[in-house]
């Protein structure tokens, strides 16, 4: 059985793209970067995104996060287009790109003063959300003496500090060893299920798309089309033994199989 803690309830097509292509450059030296991109993506669910280097992931993220423009086809998020950054979405890259000199609660204090919240409620929150992503104690402590690991946690409170209602994850545990990396799997869907917002993550790990995601978006070698879908129907929480679940093997397997081909897979 499926089981979701979400307390919202699903609706359809939160994040609706129709037809989206993006060119970087005119004449012979431009690139194709997305081709005819068509999708939805449901309120509350927990979409991945895996696809050769160069096929357009990150141009797609940046579409949706309205840091990149686009001019052919459309992009709706709650029914309105999205043209410019909006205060619904957070976005964490790979790096997590915290200010050394700043102490890590006020990192996570950052996007408050950009956007003008009150302070001292947004600090009482920066607080609840280090506690979220386990970094308590940790708060007047700089950057440098965190882990890796714990610097992207502290990164991914940062991106939810005005409360966006979509996370937008580019790769953002593509620099973590291995071990760590299993960890913040499981703390970011522990994280996902505890606040019940909408999470889109670009990875180039198989694995990790297959056992994060409801749906995995399988995107073909540049220029970038959505070729597949993925439901992957695993109950929730999933632990790490559901990667020997055969639904798991079979999922991942057939991922693997499109790119086996492929130059460089990222
Ligand atoms: N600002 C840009 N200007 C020109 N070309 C770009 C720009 N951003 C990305 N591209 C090109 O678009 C293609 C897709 O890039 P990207 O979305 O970064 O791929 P991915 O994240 O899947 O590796 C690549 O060929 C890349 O070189
Ligand atoms: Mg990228």
């Amino acid at each position: 059985m499926n089981t979701t803690l979400q307390t919202e309830p699903a609706r359809s097509d939160y994040i609706r793209i129709d037809g989206l292509s993006k060119r970087f450059g005119g004449g012979h030296d431009g690139v194709l970067a997305l081709d005819q991109i068509d999708c939805s993506i449901q309120q509350g669910s927990f979409v991945t995104i895996v696809g050769p280097s160069g096929c357009g992931k990150s141009t797609l993220l940046r579409i949706l996060a309205g840091l990149l423009g686009y001019e052919v086809g459309s992009v709706l998020l709650d029914g309105q287009p999205i043209h410019g950054t909006r205060r619904d979405v957070g976005v964490v890259f790979q790096s997590s790109i915290l200010l050394p000199w700043r102490t890590i609660l006020e990192n996570v204090m950052l996007p408050a003063e950009v956007i003008g919240l009150d302070m001292k409620q947004a600090r009482e929150r920066a607080m609840q959300l280090l506690h979220m992503v386990r970094l308590d104690g940790f708060e007047h402590k700089l950057p440098r003496q965190l882990s890796g690991g714990m610097q992207q946690r502290a990164s991914i409170a940062r991106a939810l500090l005005h409360d966006p209602k979509i996370l937008l994850m580019d790769e953002p545990f593509g620099a973590l060893d291995a071990m760590t990396r299993e960890r913040m799997n499981l703390e970011l869907q522990r994280i996902w299920m505890e606040s019940g917002k909408t999470v889109v993550l670009i990875t180039h790990s198989i694995p990790e798309a297959v056992f994060l995601g409801d749906k995995v978006f399988v995107m073909s070698p540049r220029p970038g089309t959505l070729e597949r879908v993925l439901s992957i129907d695993l109950a929730r929480p999933r632990t790490m033994d559901v990667m020997s679940d055969p639904a798991f093997a079979s999922a991942a397997a057939s991922i693997r199989e499109r790119f086996s081909h492929a130059a460089s897979f990222d």
